[in-house]
Formats: structure tokens, C-alpha cells, sequence
């Protein structure tokens, strides 16, 4: 059987927040006992050409991994990277979800990224006996889907795309006719109408890196928006279907979604009021938030989900953390208030000189993570903290971590493990082999973190010679070799440069700089 995934496949990428430790890492603050991530079966629903898949079997190489898809060409593409990277511990195999059985076999970890809402309501439903059926004890599922309100608005501009493209099957032409009406809609609907707003929305995300106007974008269009089936569904629906397959829900793998923010006091008593569980306050949150998608983790509904969150639950973690001191020469010893900026502008402020002492460490020794109890150690011996206090920093301490974590996972990041990742490029510098083999395809690899790592194209060629054989001499000789053959533009001040020592010069200053932002972004392997 022939599906429009074999005609134009889908982008086959990482997608973080569903790694195993991301939803170890809730479960355990939410006082589950998930299987340790270095050591569990993973089962992937819908699992395309497994871009998802082999950057996790190859940084959890004790873990297991299944990926099934029906469409036979995603799948044999997959396989050829597989035979390729060498991973034994991941398979792929061209199978509808409508054939698993419960003798398919347990998993600890179950992902249905993409799925739930695109595929007709008896592979919804048995998404769901899957995850019944075929989920340990302890296991936790992951269920992406598109949700409603948000998703009403998002109907129109659907449909507007369907109508004007309802009569052409060619897909590219598919893509770039649903532009058009993109396009013509945009320009006819003023923002200050509360649709054009919306739409412009809209047409910013379009125009971001993934969904740009090239054939990944219009892939990601053509499965994304314009699937023949595309159902999004209430969250409260969606938890009534898990409840009906004994499934319970437990948080969303964005975390810090299921800590509303931006809303007053007042506002918040009277949700809880309006609410009798946590179903219908995610509920009336979403109408408050227009919630168009959902990342939602279930667990077995004999299980106990503590909504308290403990700090004695922190303790076996890893924390990793890139926020930056807002103040140029931070005061660390003494209790004044410093504040820490994460990407996403969130901010923590606090005045507990061991806290402060463990955030620059950890942004010292980003990309690697670091247990509590040696954050803890180091941090307080930077301070020269008295033993008295010892409790007290660990409480201290552990409370802004979690408090941070709920905040904004940019600003702090716990997890279950650590990747094998360098610190610092070393002599021979070695690249994840999926890393290597996804440059040679496009800019975006995945890192050891399981985090899409944007490459430049200097970068994208020096990945690829990082596999271990190489020292610093014999990279720059790889990479003038390429400048030779025109595979590197190096300018100056906008104008390219040809002369062979010059080339190498300027090479010389980039290799090491690149390695170093290799390195940082989580690239290469310790
Ligand atoms: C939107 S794509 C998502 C792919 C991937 N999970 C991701 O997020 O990048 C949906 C995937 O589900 C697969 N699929 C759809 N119906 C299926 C079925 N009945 N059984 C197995 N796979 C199916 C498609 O072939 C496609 O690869």
C-alpha cells in the first residue's frame, strides 16, 4: 500500500521533547518510578525514516529502540542510514500501528509524535490500546496532537488552503498554490482584524527555519496543515479516550506549560474554583490560552501522580544549565539579589550565594550536566560555605532549581542521565556519527542532548571530518583541501578570498573557533 508519506516523506528529525529522560525526568519529580533511561525498551509510533530514533540509540547505547511506520519508502530509508551508523540497538519496520498486538512486547517508553490527530479515528483508537497494551507497568506513553480553540482559527486557514488547492494533486504544486492563498489572504486581511492577526502569526511561524519555502518546508506544509486527515481534539477528550484504556494523564513534556503564568491571583482562584481536577483546569487553561497543539505524557491509572513536587525527588538528577548573569561582574559570596537570563528572556533572580555559585558553574561547563549533590559540593566550596549550612544550601538550592525548571526549561534543565558528551573539543575530536551523516544531508543535526544544533556551512563540512582520525593539522588540511575544491567560501569583508596561504590562515583561526562551538552546542562526543 502506497501512502503520501512515500510520495513526499516527511522530515525525519530530532524532536527533544520527546526523549526518554524528558519524560523520566517528569515522572520522577511527579513521584513515578520510570525505567532508567539508560537501560529501557522504547517503542516509536509513526517513527518516518527514525530521525527521532538514532540519535537516541546512539547516546543510550544500553537502551532499546522500535520504530514502526507504514510507509514502506520512509522506512527503507531509514534502514540505509541504519546499516550506515551501525546502531544494533534500534530496529525499523514497515508495520501499521492497527497490526500491534500486546505480543509485540512491552516498552518502558512509548512516542507518538505527529500521530494521534492526523490518522483516522481506528489508528487513533488503537494508539491508545497501544499504549495500554503494550506499556509496562511503570511506562510512560508520550501523545502529540492538535488541540481545540486554538485549532478553530487554525481550520480556516486550512480550509482556505484545501478549497484553492482541492482540484491539483502534483505535491509541490500543492505547496506552492496553499502559499499563494497564504500569501493573497495575508495581504487582503488587515492585522488589526483579530483573524489577520492570527494569520500573520501564522505566516511568521511559515517562514521560520523548518517551514521555510523550500521541500522540507513543504513537506512539513503538506503533512502538517493540509493531511487529508488532520482531527484536533480537546484536551479533555483527548483525556477521556485515555481514560477509557485505563490511561491517566500526567503533565505536559513542555513542563513549565502546566505552571500558568501571566495570570493574576484572581484569576487563578477562580480557575481552581471552576475546577474539580486536573483535567478540567488544563481545560479551562487551554480556552484561556488558545492551545492549538498538546505534548502529553500518560501513565497506567493505578498509579499514584503526586502533583507536589517534592525536593527529595531532585536528588538523583543531573542539572545543566546556559543562563547568563544579567550584571557584568556578579556578586557571588555575598547575599545580594543577581539575576540569570535564559534565550527565552526568562529570568531567576536570587540572593543565595550558593545558588549563584551553581548557576555560572553550570553555564562554565554547559553542554555537560552535573549530579545535584557534586553541584552542590562544588558551589558551596566556591563560596566557602560553612558547614552548618549545609542542609539549609541543599534546601535552598533545590528550590530554585525546581522553581526555575517550572519556570522555563531554558533556564534550567534536569535529567535522568548524562550523554556522552565533550566538554571541550580534544586532540582528535570526535563528532556523534549521526551528527556526521545528517551534515552531509542539511545544516540541522541533532546533538548529544537530543537538541536540533543549526549548523553554518563551515561548521556542516567540519563536522563531517570529526570522526576520530583527524588531529588539528590534519582538520585544517581536510578543510583547505575543500576551499580548493570550492566546497568552503571563505570572504573578507565580503569579498572571496583565493590565495592558498591566506585561505589557510584564515581557516587556522576558524577551525579552532568552530570546534569550540561545536563543542558547546552539545556536538561532540567525550
Ligand atoms: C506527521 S508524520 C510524523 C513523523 C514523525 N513521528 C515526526 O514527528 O517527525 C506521521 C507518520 O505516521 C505514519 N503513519 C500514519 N499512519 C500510520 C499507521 N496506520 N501505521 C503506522 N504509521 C503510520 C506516517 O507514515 C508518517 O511517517
Amino acid at each position: 500500500m502506497r501512502t503520501d508519506y512515500d510520495e513526499t516523506p516527511y522530515p525525519s528529525l530530532s524532536y527533544s521533547q520527546t526523549h526518554p529522560d524528558r519524560l523520566a525526568t517528569i515522572a520522577t519529580l511527579l513521584g513515578l518510578n520510570p525505567a532508567p533511561v539508560t537501560a529501557c525498551h522504547v517503542l516509536e509510533l509513526g517513527s518516518a525514516a527514525g530521525g527521532n530514533l538514532f540519535p537516541l540509540a546512539y547516546a543510550l547505547p544500553g537502551s532499546r529502540f522500535v520504530g514502526i511506520d507504514i510507509s514502506a519508502a520512509q522506512v527503507e530509508e531509514g534502514k540505509a542510514l541504519l546499516d550506515r551508523l551501525g546502531l544494533r540497538n534500534v530496529s525499523l519496520q514497515q508495520m501499521n500501528i492497527l497490526d500491534i498486538t500486546p505480543a509485540f512486547g512491552q516498552f518502558d517508553y512509548i512516542i507518538a509524535h505527529g500521530v494521534y490527530s492526523w490518522v483516522p479515528p481506528e489508528v487513533r483508537e488503537k494508539v491508545m490500546q497501544v499504549c495500554r497494551d503494550n506499556l509496562a507497568p511503570d511506562g510512560i506513553a508520550y501523545v502529540s496532537y492538535n488541540s481545540y480553540p486554538g485549532w478553530h482559527m487554525m481550520r480556516t486557514i486550512r480550509d482556505a488552503m484545501l478549497y484553492r488547492t482541492r482540484a491539483v494533486s502534483d505535491p509541490s504544486e500543492r505547496a506552492t498554490q496553499a502559499r499563494a492563498m497564504l500569501d493573497f489572504m495575508a495581504g487582503a486581511i488587515p492585522e488589526s482584524n483579530a483573524f489577520g492577526a492570527f494569520l500573520q502569526s501564522y505566516m511568521r511561524f511559515l517562514q521560520g527555519e523548518l517551514k521555510g519555502a523550500n521541500a522540507r518546508g513543504n513537506a512539513f506544509l503538506l503533512h502538517d496543515e493540509l493531511e487529508e486527515v488532520n482531527d484536533p481534539v480537546y484536551f479533555w477528550r483527548f483525556a477521556r479516550h485515555a481514560a477509557e484504556h485505563g490511561l491517566q494523564y500526567v503533565a505536559e513534556a513542555e513542563f513549565a506549560d502546566v505552571f500558568p503564568k501571566g495570570f493574576s491571583d484572581q484569576v487563578m482562584q477562580t480557575l481552581q474554583g471552576l475546577s474539580h481536577d486536573i483535567i478540567e483546569l488544563e481545560q479551562y487553561l487551554d480556552f484561556l490560552r488558545s492551545r492549538m497543539f498538546r505534548q502529553t505524557l500518560l501513565c497506567h491509572d493505578n498509579l499514584n501522580v503526586r502533583r507536589t513536587l517534592g525536593l527529595d525527588r531532585l536528588r538523583g538528577m543531573f542539572v545543566a544549565s546556559r543562563v547568563k548573569p544579567a550584571s557584568e561582574n556578579p556578586s557571588i559570596e555575598t547575599v545580594s539579589v543577581e539575576q540569570f537570563r535564559a534565550a527565552d528572556g526568562a529570568t531567576l533572580s536570587t540572593d543565595h550565594p550558593v545558588s549563584k555559585a551553581a548557576l555560572l558553574h553550570l553555564a562554565q561547563v554547559w553542554p555537560r550536566a552535573v549530579p545535584v549533590g557534586d553541584l552542590l559540593a562544588v558551589a558551596r566550596a566556591r563560596v566557602n560555605a560553612v558547614p552548618d549550612r549545609l542542609d539549609d544550601d541543599a534546601n535552598d538550592l533545590l528550590a530554585n532549581l525546581l522553581k526555575a525548571y517550572t519556570y522555563s526549561s531554558q533556564l534550567v534543565e534536569l535529567h535522568t542521565f548524562q550523554p556522552p558528551l565533550a566538554g571541550e573539543a580534544s586532540e582528535r575530536p570526535i563528532a556523534s556519527a549521526v551528527a556526521r551523516y545528517e551534515a552531509r544531508q542539511g545544516a540541522i543535526v541533532a546533538n548529544l542532548w537530543h537538541e536540533r544544533a543549526h549548523l553554518t556551512p563551515l561548521n556542516r563540512q567540519l563536522v563531517q571530518l570529526l570522526d576520530g582520525t583527524r588531529n588539528r593539522s590534519a582538520l585544517l588540511d581536510s578543510l583547505a583541501a575543500l576551499a580548493r575544491e570550492e566546497k568552503i567560501h571563505l570572504k573578507v569583508d565580503g569579498q572571496p578570498i583565493t590565495d592558498e596561504a591566506r585561505v589557510r590562515q584564515l581557516l587556522e583561526g576558524e577551525l579552532e573557533q568552530n570546534l569550540q562551538w561545536l563543542a558547546r552546542a552539545g556536538t561532540l562526543v567525550g
